[in-house]
């Protein structure tokens, strides 16, 4: 990075004096008393500030690596993607923003240390809003103690399209399950004073050309599946941030689209806070200004000098000004960032490692698990064969923003394949001390079917890299992996696969396995994770957020569209006034396993399934109709060991509606020690069962009969009843 200016030391040095000096005669300012609501506070400030202190609070200053010249006010930047000024002579911080997808991102290039929880989507195979709740203070306390009070974390993006690569950042395909867990995250992050953040509103559902794609879909569709993951975390977590998407939506940008933001989000659902756009995705000033941006990421190229030109001729008014800049005040003060400034700290390893273990415990999926082949018991096991690329040293994580830097290793290289050191043949070596654990890499599948044919069981871990500004072709593993999976198989019947995996995976091997373990990226402590569930010291409990499909045939769209250029389209965004292709989302409605209900596609592994070392029974429905209606069940350990079951709800509207044939409308996390039963009551959201009424502009209770069915996943559900609503 560039060395500062001379001017620029000058106005260091005097900042450092005349900061504390603000700081005194700012604490005294009638906006400083807690006791009145952020909004008071906010137009409070707003009336002292002037038209150039306006403007500074809504753009941004540069990112790392582009220090210097045009951007003057770099060297204030904190090493994150990105930060807003603050007005020092009210009192006002600046405001720190870092990537903290599954974790702070960039702390190797700031010489900092952060925490790698399991990735999102895997956090959201937990379906556990309390452990939501713990991801997201996790990353809030390590913000702070980086010295950011900003993140730009809050994937919410519902898996429309399973190749997308950004798949891992989001929590699956059911947006009552994404954005109750996200909701809780943000909650919770929130609670540590920062400003909170949900991305990437709205439909941005592929990577392929994201800066030009079109996204084509309904209104009823949009609301009822990519939107309503919106509505609900936005209701749950209350963030002070939006980040709006790259791609246009219905023809126009979502950054500038009036749809999105100011009749959906600032309109219908109320939000008080602020619209960041995402990096360079702004593509105009007063266009972008009318619709309900806010500020503008990471530069000032239409929210600096073009804004406050604006406003002087009188394009933007003087209220709509106003209006963005009380929202960004609002968000600073309602999340506590103006009276709890972030102070740089040591971030708690050994705390952090316990957590990321805990959490990736509770997501990791047992999909298959023939005879009992899991756990392993250590005392009757001779030998192991561990075989797959790099399960001597590490797992594979996921890459662009969301990328944490592993411990001991330099920045990674954007969009570098990063390998978290969490060996799982150190942990499996751990678990079963007398037995003989070999290792190969499976270069040579030959090698590797030889190792596990000697061997008493093989363990083979595959790994699908997938990242930010790329698509997968399929959903095939990649480098032959396939191939090895079947001549270790074909060597030993005894083989457990574990997937590291940032979305599905086809299997055209799972008939012939006897195990399969989806550990997702699994984070810092993930090889620790995995080996406490192979040796049945954890008691898997895990559901898939997501549908794996037999084949890509079976997707809405067996082939992603990708932007014209042979097709690489420019990526470079804010020039872009339209988008340049179109991607028909014409499925609306059937997004995951709704799709694969409503065309009786069979499937791989179906939407909330995932095993158990015990197993679980249902009876007793009973459904109480009424305003808020509820179901309720018992659930029964007919197994031997304690455990975890996610008993989930599902409901078929009436027919008039023209739903897909069932949706996700609760579910509840039961602990049951063997042979205990539980009832659990669950009320139901009335807004789980309606429709989107496109005309009304509402959701709206169809009158008629609902079925209600519970059960262990969407494709296993003993229990059914109907009843009329409302
Ligand atoms: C990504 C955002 C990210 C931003 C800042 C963009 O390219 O789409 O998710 O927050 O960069 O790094």
């Amino acid at each position: 990075m560039n060395k500062p200016s001379f001017a620029a030391l000058i106005l260091i040095t005097f900042l450092s004096v005349a900061l504390p000096a603000f700081a005194q005669q700012a604490k005294d300012q009638p906006w400083m008393n807690r006791n009145l609501s952020p909004d008071e506070r906010a137009d409070m400030v707003l009336k002292q500030m002037t038209l150039d202190e306006k403007i500074d609070l809504l753009h941004g200053n540069s990112m790392p690596g582009w220090p210097g010249g045009q951007w003057p006010n770099w060297y204030l930047g904190n090493g994150g993607a990105g930060f807003v000024l603050g007005v020092p002579r009210l009192g006002i911080p600046i405001i720190q923003m870092s990537d903290a997808a599954y974790g702070v991102r960039m702390s190797a290039a700031n010489g900092r240390y952060s925490t790698a929880l399991p990735s999102n989507l895997a956090s959201a195979s937990s379906w556990d809003p309390q452990a939501a709740c713990e991801y997201g203070a996790l990353i809030g306390r390590e913000l702070r103690a980086q010295g950011y009070n900003m993140t730009l974390g809050g994937g919410t993006n519902i898996t429309r399209e399973p190749r997308n690569g950004r798949t891992f950042e989001y929590l699956g395909e059911d947006p009552i399950l994404a954005g109750t867990l996200v909701g809780n995250r943000i909650k919770c992050e929130q609670a540590q004073n920062v400003i909170g953040d949900i991305k990437h509103y709205a439909v941005n559902d592929q990577e392929s050309g994201r800066n030009e794609v079109n996204s084509i879909i309904g209104k009823r569709a949009m609301r009822e599946t990519d939107l309503l993951a919106f509505e609900i975390g936005l209701g749950i977590g209350h963030p002070g941030a939006v980040m709006c998407s790259y791609n246009a939506v219905n023809g126009t940008f979502a950054c500038e689209n009036t749809y999105l933001l100011k009749e959906t989000l600032k309109g219908d659902w109320k939000f008080p806070g602020f619209v960041v756009s995402d990096w360079g995705g702004t593509h105009s000033t007063v266009k972008a200004s009318h619709a309900g941006l806010d500020n503008e990421e990471p530069l000032a190229d239409f929210y600096g000098a073009k804004l406050k030109a604006a406003v002087q001729s009188g394009e933007v008014s003087q209220a709509e000004l106003d209006d963005h800049v009380r929202r960004m005040l609002r968000s600073e003060f309602a999340t506590g960032i103006v009276d709890h400034p972030a102070q740089k700290s040591v971030v708690d390893v050994e705390g952090g490692f316990e957590i990321a273990r805990k959490l990736a415990e509770q997501s990791t999926v047992l999909l298959k698990n023939s005879n009992n082949v899991l756990p392993l018991d250590a005392s009757k096991i001779k030998s192991i064969a561990i075989i797959g690329k790099n399960a001597d040293m590490g797992m594979v994580s996921g890459g662009g923003s969301a990328q944490v830097d592993p411990q001991g290793a330099k920045p990674p290289e954007w969009l570098e394949h990063i390998w978290f050191p969490t060996s799982p043949l150190k942990t499996v070596k751990a678990k079963a001390p007398n037995a003989e654990v070999q290792f190969n890499s499976g270069a040579d599948p030959a090698a590797a079917a030889t190792l596990a044919k000697n061997s008493d069981v093989a363990i083979v871990f595959v790994h699908q890299w997938t990242s930010e500004g790329m698509d997968l072709p399929d959903l095939t593993l990649p480098d032959n992996q396939d191939a090895l999976i079947a001549a270790v198989a074909a060597a030993n019947p005894r083989t457990i696969v574990v997937i590291e995996s940032g979305t599905a995976v086809t299997m055209p091997w799972v008939d012939n396995v006897s195990g399969i373990l989806e550990a997702w990226y699994a984070g810092s402590k993930g090889a620790d994770a995995v080996a406490n569930i192979l040796f049945g010291d954890v008691n898997p409990s895990a559901k898939l957020p997501m549908t794996f499909p037999r084949s890509v045939a079976d997707l809405p769209h067996p082939k992603l569209v990708y932007p014209p250029q042979n097709g690489r389209g420019p990526e470079t965004g804010s020039v872009l006034t339209k988008p340049t292709f179109d991607v028909h989302y014409d499925e609306g409605l059937k997004v995951g396993y709704k799709w694969y209900d409503a065309e009786n596609k069979p499937v791989l592994f179906p939407f909330g399934h995932g095993l158990s070392y015990t197993t679980y029974g249902y009876s007793n429905l009973k459904v109480t109709a009424g305003q808020q209606p509820t179901v309720s069940f018992t659930v029964k350990n007919t197994g031997s060991r304690a455990g975890f079951e996610i008993a989930q709800i599902y409901a078929a509207l009436p027919a008039s509606t023209d739903e897909p044939p069932k949706r996700l409308v609760g579910w509840s996390k039961v602990q049951l020690n063997p042979g205990e039963s539980k009832d659990v009551t669950v009320s139901i959201d009335p807004k789980y069962l309606s429709i989107f009424d496109e005309a009304a502009n509402g959701w709206k209770l169809v009158p008629g009969s609902y079925t209600f069915m519970a059960g262990g996943s969407s494709q296993d559900l003993p229990l059914k009843s109907q009843v009329n609503l409302p």
